[in-house]
């Protein structure tokens, strides 16, 4: 490890305030801004936390949701139990894993959705955001339909192309979509969460495309291609099958 990483470690303020108060992530602290500034769980919630591990927001939403509200933490690795919450270890975009939660439910709705999911990063920031985006949009596919009518939403997403995509696909299904920088995120972070509030009853326009469909096709129309293009990723977790988007310029 390096001397700058090193120090910048011990420097950091939120990594000391989450060791004190016992939570097992620095970005336990991103969730609790977000809730300060925009209300997302109530008392008695069913709260589904996407990408846990290693549990500081597992560890808030049971702070949040109480006695009477029910936490499940997905991630593909694990975690070490946290008291209150039901965690799957699995990829929350293969169906194996979305069947373990359905049963789970069982039809009991989910009053809110927290993501903090993010691939292995390769350091390269362009493939990073696309492989990123797409995850996003996977998660946006399948969780959303499982949200309450009036529930909330928030993940995290980097800055980049499709952003735009995304946020307008939101607010076809949400009243209030923002983006918001928790104070906790890292000054030199490109990380963005996209806080969307009370889900419409129904898709604004119809709702025929899926999210990544109407991201994919609005990047097609701005001039990067989607046309077959792929770069099968292997770092990501070994997962594969993330498109890459390639600009027409490059
Ligand atoms: C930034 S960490 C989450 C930190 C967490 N919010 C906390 O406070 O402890 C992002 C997580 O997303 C998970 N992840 C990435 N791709 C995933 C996938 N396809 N399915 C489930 N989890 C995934 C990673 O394993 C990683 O643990």
């Amino acid at each position: 490890m390096s001397k700058r990483w090193y120090s910048e470690h011990r420097r950091d303020p939120w990594r000391r305030k989450a060791k004190s108060s016992g939570y097992r992530a620095r970005s336990a602290y991103k969730l609790l801004q977000c809730q300060e500034k925009f209300n997302l769980i109530r008392e008695g919630d069913t709260i589904l936390d996407i990408g846990s591990h290693p549990g500081g927001w597992s560890q808030v939403a049971v702070e949040l949701g109480g006695e009477e509200g029910r936490v499940i933490g997905i991630d593909l690795k694990p975690c070490e139990p946290i008291p209150g919450a039901e965690l799957i270890v699995g990829d929350i975009t293969e169906e194996g894993t979305q069947n373990i939660l359905l049963d789970m439910l069982d039809g009991e709705p989910i009053h809110a959705i927290v993501s903090d999911i993010s691939p292995g990063l390769t350091g390269q920031y362009e493939m990073d955001q696309a492989i990123s985006l797409d995850l996003v949009c996977m998660v946006m596919d399948f969780s959303l339909p499982l949200l309450n009518p009036g529930g909330s939403f928030v993940t995290k997403v980097f800055q980049g192309r499709g952003i735009e995509a995304v946020v307008k696909a939101a607010k076809n299904r949400f009243s209030k979509v923002q983006r918001f920088s928790p104070v906790a995120s890292r000054n030199s972070s490109s990380e963005v969460y996209l806080v969307c509030r009370n889900k419409l009853p129904k898709v604004r326009g119809g709702g025929k495309q899926t999210i990544r469909e109407s991201v994919e096709a609005e990047l097609a129309e701005q001039g990067y291609i989607t046309d077959g293009v792929e770069e099968k990723d292997s770092t990501a977790h070994g997962r594969t099958g993330f498109t890459v988007h390639k600009s027409r310029k490059e």
